[in-house]
């Protein structure tokens, strides 16, 4: 990729879309940048979502990436509340839902996931809610005063980061009610271990929040056109004026598979975040990448691979081959835990204990065979960033130095 380039399109407008821009522009790329973004907003933070956004801690003016300013110096074309509707990726043509269309030299395609919709009767009633932008926490906030009996569908990050919230609002008190509803054994399950899971459903329980496992719903009952109860897959049928479902999401290729571009759930990409078509990249939650480092295929959901996919899609769109190869990293706060986990868990056969569990401050460090696979950390930041420094840079460790307190994780670096 190293003919003349003048003019590069990215479409989606969140954390991998800006990563790319600032990248492009940091590495001294001159010429046109167009930004497409279906939302109204400039891209913004996803995370404060379901959790300071939604308790009322911070405004939307706060969840901004860049402040308006960023893109007027870095001359960015804005085409925000707009969808790309097409590409032909032959002509190097984008069309866009107001009816323009963009010419591209190289194009990033950043457009994330959508979320799953509850595939049941009364989905559409009014207070049943989905929560993955702003203009979504904004309806929620609207029926959250009035609400006694809340429904959470879903025990994921969503999920449990909702009940949290609302539980820190009172909504388990005075004759109110969160509960969630989990098809799965246990809570998050796609994403922590047995252990993890144990110690949030716990503390989720000890906040009152009520936890249903092995259960999905079936049907959302209403009455005048707004949901009045959830009815289980057991038959139970459980109160509820407000429903937040976080059932998780599928990546957004649609653009992607409609221009022919190689798509396997998720938009398929190299180490150099390039597609099957070499004038075209794509980052974030949208694809599906090889990781060198745990050798397999990984599509992520988080932050860190937003950020560190686009780096290298930015730097490949200008000809520069930076393969993207990390430990992936995750963080979720509920209540006054800090969760952060790296790399993967699972396939481990060996889990060590580092601190102390009553406390709430531990880490627990997975291995397979002699190595190191991943570490979660409850409230024990430090812990979290060696343990990146150790997987990232292949530190040799042994169960009993993870274990070991009197031993300093930096000393092994
Ligand atoms: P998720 O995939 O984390 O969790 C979905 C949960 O819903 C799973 O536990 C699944 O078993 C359950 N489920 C699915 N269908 C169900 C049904 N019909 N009835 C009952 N349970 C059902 O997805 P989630 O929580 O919706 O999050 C969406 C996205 O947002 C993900 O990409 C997630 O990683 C991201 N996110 C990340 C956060 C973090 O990293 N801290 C915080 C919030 C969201």
């Amino acid at each position: 990729m190293t003919d003349e380039i003048n003019s590069v399109v990215v479409v989606g407008a969140g954390q991998a879309g800006c990563q790319v821009i600032d990248s492009l522009r940091q590495s001294g790329y001159e010429g046109e940048i167009h930004l497409v973004g279906e939302e109204p907003w400039l891209p913004y933070q996803r995370p404060p979502l379901s959790k300071k956004f939604l308790s009322g801690e911070i405004p939307a003016a706060r969840l901004s990436l860049r402040p308006e300013a960023f893109y007027e110096k870095h001359k960015v074309q804005r085409h925000l509340g707009v969808r790309a509707t097409a590409l032909d990726a032959a002509q190097q043509e984008l069309s866009l839902s107001n009816g323009k269309v963009l010419n591209y030299d190289r194009l990033a395609l950043c457009t994330g996931g959508r979320v799953l919709k509850l595939p049941v009767p009364g989905a559409e009633l009014e207070g049943v809610h989905y929560l993955r932008n702003i203009a979504d926490v904004d309806a929620i906030k609207k029926d959250l005063d009035l609400a006694r009996n809340i429904v959470i569908v879903g025990a994921g990050f969503i999920g449990l980061e909702t009940a949290a919230v609302l539980a820190g609002m009172g909504k388990c008190e005075d004759g109110c009610t969160v509960t969630v509803v989990e098809m799965q054994e246990r809570v998050m399950s796609r994403a922590v271990s047995p252990q993890i899971s144990d110690f949030f459903e716990k503390l989720h329980t000890q906040h009152k929040v009520k936890i249903v496992m092995r259960r999905g719903v079936t049907e959302l009952v209403g009455s005048n056109g707004r949901i009045t109860a959830a009815e289980l897959s057991s038959g139970e049928r459980i109160p509820a004026d407000l429903c937040i479902a976080g059932i998780g999401i599928s990546p957004d290729i649609s653009l992607a598979a409609q221009s022919g571009l190689e798509c396997k759930n998720g938009i398929v990409v190299d180490e150099y975040a390039i597609t099957s078509d070499p004038k075209i990249v794509a980052a974030g939650d949208c694809t599906i990448h090889p990781n060198p480092l745990l050798d397999q295929r990984l599509r992520l959901e988080s932050v860190h691979n937003a950020i560190e996919q686009a780096k290298t899609a930015a730097a490949s769109m200008l000809g520069e081959r930076k393969a993207y190869a990390q430990y992936p990293w995750f963080w979720s706060d509920q209540y006054h835990v800090k969760l952060q986990m790296v790399g993967i868990s699972q396939g481990s056969d060996t889990i060590v204990t580092r601190g102390d569990v009553e406390q709430r401050q531990f880490s627990l460090f997975y291995f397979k065979g002699d190595k190191l696979i991943a570490v979660d950390s409850i409230n024990r930041p430090a812990d979290h960033m060696q343990a990146r420094r150790i997987l990232n840079n292949q530190i040799k460790i042994t169960p009993v130095q993870a274990g070991d307190l009197s031993i300093e994780l930096k000393e092994i670096i």
